[in-house]
């Protein structure tokens, strides 16, 4: 799997170095609140469980699943939304949490749809976040890391479903990106 990328971008401890800063932050922005974890599923796993473990809060956690890219390396701009029910996050506190920001469309229509359920706050919280001009305007509150417009693997992020388990993060070779 490793040959596959390009080259590697932040290896396993850098992302859990990355991740104990953000999990200090939010655990103090939230101090005072009850927080609601909502993860967008599936490219958010491996991000989701190690960031979670490093939030010195109570908090309650719950799972969205969405679809847009269709096994290529490009949105097709629409979203499907795979489960039935939402969550209940009325009056609730809650943080987005995504793999990856690239042209914004997953995020934004996802924070509309939970936005209409009544939240007290929304913020969110992605991993990574593409250097780019998005299709859709949507603002991180908490990033991990800003790479460039680059299409990457690991760490729960896919390539027509494969490379969700490498340890780290990197960009995939071009040739095999179809
Ligand atoms: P957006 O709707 O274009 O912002 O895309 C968001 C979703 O597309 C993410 O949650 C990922 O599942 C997927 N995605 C976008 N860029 C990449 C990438 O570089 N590698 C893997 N998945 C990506
Ligand atoms: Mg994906």
């Amino acid at each position: 799997m490793q040959g596959d990328l390009e080259r590697v971008l932040f290896d396993e401890p850098t992302i859990l170095r990355r991740l104990d800063e953000i999990a200090a932050q939010i655990s103090k922005d939230y101090s005072k609140k009850e927080l609601t974890v909502i993860v967008v599923l599936n490219g958010s796993l491996v991000f989701m469980a190690d960031l979670m473990r490093r939030i010195q809060l109570p908090l309650r956690l719950d799972c969205l699943s969405v679809a847009s890219y269709h096994g290529k390396a490009q949105t097709s701009g629409e979203v499907i939304f795979k489960q039935i029910a939402l969550p209940d996050v009325q009056d609730r506190h809650i943080l987005i949490l995504d793999d990856i920001l690239d042209s914004g469309n997953t995020l934004a229509a996802i924070r509309e749809k939970l936005e209409t359920l009544q939240p007290r706050t929304i913020k969110v919280c992605v991993l990574l976040s593409k250097r780019k001009q998005r299709s859709r305007a949507i603002d991180a509150d908490y990033i991990g890391f800003e790479i460039e417009d680059e299409f990457v693997v690991g760490y729960g992020l896919d390539y027509d479903e494969r490379y969700r388990n490498l340890p780290c993060i990197g960009v995939l070779r071009k040739d095999l990106v179809k």
